[in-house]
């Protein structure tokens, strides 16, 4: 059995005027009717073989009517668990494992960022059965992406031996976050993937890898647990115990070290699966504008939107009528309150925008 764990963590603030700190991008309905956090759960729909548990959110509990509300209409109530304060992803992957086993059962966790696009649904869900038979007998699983720029806001991940079969490899090295010489470097080298920031593992496995890598992570996630609640809505962890839990994320706390020789005797193995869906993590506009259908000029319209000589634009309007005339390579978002007009290439600086915003009061 696969349990869906959806982590919604982060508040997107690249994505602004549209993605705001009471309602973060992957809560947003940014492609068609579905927001991101929709289409993560309907992506592992109808996996051919497996058997799907209901999903699993967790978040802060800021958002839980958010949540649960958006679920609710999605006829997939699934299980929210609620974090008092982020601790990055360790500690939440943490949580959904206690909460995943809590009656005994030991699933396959399939932990998806709530805030990604991925376009070849079809292929999405072929690595995730062959990810489920791997992680079943005992292995991390992760999905490597290959790389076309030195980005360095991803992990790396070099592949090593092949690991029975099909295409996956043992992670030979794991990187999070390398510097941009370094990034550089492992793209010239050739055999190094991104990661996608899915994984697959079971919960008893992650657990255990806890325990060798962070024990400190996982002592405070057991009395977060223990002082815990399921109220049947929400599930819930003790406040103050939670909040006490060192902050780190799955990465740096436990696949880089499980990537390292020396730890091996001690951690489960760590298997890269490539993966080739037309995946995209949304982070800014211009990653928005890229995972979306264009028309034959490049363009992306939602809403109310008008377009004469212009091409590879993005425009969406919640309300009022956006009008371009012979402009290319713009990020045009209208709100009730605020409207952005970027350059395509300029959007990971819109955060700047929203750190004056705030500055500002
Ligand atoms: N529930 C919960 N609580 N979710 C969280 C928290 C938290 O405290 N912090 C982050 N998340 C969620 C985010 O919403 C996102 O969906 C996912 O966990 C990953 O967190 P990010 O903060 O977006 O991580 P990142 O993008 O810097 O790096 C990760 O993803 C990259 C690919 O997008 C790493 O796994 C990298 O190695 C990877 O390349
Ligand atoms: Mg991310």
């Amino acid at each position: 059995i696969i349990q869906p764990v959806i982590l919604s963590g982060g508040s997107g603030t690249r994505l602004w005027p549209l993605s705001r700190e009471k309602y973060p991008k992957q809560l947003l309905p940014l492609i068609g009717e579905d927001s991101l956090l929709q289409a993560t759960v309907r992506r592992v729909e109808g996996i051919a073989g497996v058997e799907l548990a209901a999903p699993m959110v967790v978040c802060n509990e800021e958002y839980r009517f958010v949540i649960a509300e958006q679920l609710r209409v999605m006829g997939k109530p699934g299980t929210v668990v609620l974090e008092p304060k982020g601790r990055n992803t360790a500690p939440a992957l943490t949580i959904a494992a206690q909460a995943a086993s809590a009656n005994g059962a030991d699933p396959v966790l399939l932990v998806m960022p709530a805030d990604h696009v991925i376009i070849d649904k079809a292929a999405f869900q072929a690595v995730v059965r062959q990810g489920a038979a791997l992680a079943a007998g005992g292995a991390v699983v992760t999905f490597g992406i290959t790389p076309d720029a030195p980005e360095t806001g991803y992990g790396y991940i070099q592949a090593g031996a092949a690991f029975e079969g099909d295409g996956a490899k043992r992670i030979a090295r794991f990187v999070e976050k390398p510097d941009l010489a370094t990034a550089e470097g492992y793209l010239a080298e050739g055999n190094y993937l991104w990661n996608s920031g899915l994984f697959m593992v079971r919960a008893s496995v992650w657990l255990a890898a806890l325990k060798v890598c962070r024990p400190d992570i996982l002592e405070a996630c057991d009395k977060a647990w223990a002082e815990g609640k399921n109220d049947g809505e929400f599930v819930r962890v003790g406040k103050e115990a939670f909040a006490a839990c060192p902050s780190d994320s799955i990465d740096y706390a436990v696949m880089e070290r499980i990537a390292k020789p020396d730890a091996a005797a001690a951690l489960p193995a760590g298997v890269v699966i490539p993966l080739s869906a037309g995946w995209s993590d949304v982070g800014a506009w211009e990653a928005l504008w890229k995972a979306l259908p264009k028309d034959a000029n490049g363009n992306v319209a939602q809403g109310d939107v008008l377009l004469h000589d212009s091409t590879n634009t993005l425009a969406l309007s919640e309300g009022r009528l956006i009008a371009c005339v012979g402009v290319n390579d713009l990020v045009i978002v209208e709100t009730a309150d605020a409207i952005l007009v970027a350059h395509k290439d300029k959007t990971q600086d819109v955060k700047k925008i929203v750190d004056s915003l705030k500055a500002a009061g």
